[in-house]
């Protein structure tokens, strides 16, 4: 296994890096719009929304604050189960705030749906959720998505800051791997 086959580890390609870069720009002015003449924090959730995260602040044209929160999900095996734990806190105070949050994936939106509640308690002006990727799960949860880059099909995707084995976050496009890298671990 060589390190440099990254690309070659992907069984299909669902997102290009072009299909990515332009619907970030669309996400980017729509938010630019709605957040006219007001202040913005953007809290991107680590560590899959490094890169939308990054992607989408240099898309704007104004000012915005980014913090940044870690949290581990408990669930068996690959599903989670809504019970959170926070591993990284904000360092910002959100009293008065429009918080926006920036996620990789709404799978089942428990995660989010959690988040989104506690961050609601802290005294935000607003809290709204952004979010690169979208399962068809998430239709279940009534958690509110504003901004949802693409609403993909219910397959396990990597690239683009979502991982296997924290491999593959580094991939520019996104897609579905091919079974050798899970029959090789
Ligand atoms: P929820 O609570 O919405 O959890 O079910 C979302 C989290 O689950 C992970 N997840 C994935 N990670 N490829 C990944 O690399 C996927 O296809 C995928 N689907 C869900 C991810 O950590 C996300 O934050
Ligand atoms: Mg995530």
């Amino acid at each position: 296994m060589d390190a440099d086959q990254i690309d070659h580890d992907l069984e299909s390609i669902l997102l290009t890096e072009e299909q990515i870069r332009t619907r970030v720009a669309e996400l980017a002015a729509e938010i630019e719009r709605d957040y006219e003449g007001q202040d913005l924090l953007l809290v991107g959730v680590l560590k899959g929304a490094v890169m939308v995260m990054a992607d989408l602040a240099r898309a704007l044209s104004r000012h915005v604050e980014m913090d940044w929160m870690a949290v581990s999900s408990y669930g068996s095996g690959t599903r989670s189960s809504g019970v959170v734990r926070i591993l990284k806190d904000l360092d910002t105070d959100l009293t008065g705030r429009h918080v926006l949050v920036v996620e990789d994936i709404v799978d089942t939106g428990l995660t989010l749906s959690w988040l989104a509640s506690n961050l609601k308690s802290r005294g935000p002006e607003s809290v709204e959720i952004c979010t690169m990727l979208r399962k068809p799960d998430a239709i279940k949860t009534d958690i509110p998505v504003k901004y949802v880059g693409f609403d993909i099909p219910n397959e396990f995707v990597v690239g683009y800051g979502l991982d296997y084995a924290e491999r593959y976050r580094n991939l520019r496009s996104i897609g579905t791997l091919a079974p050798h890298v899970y029959s090789r671990s």
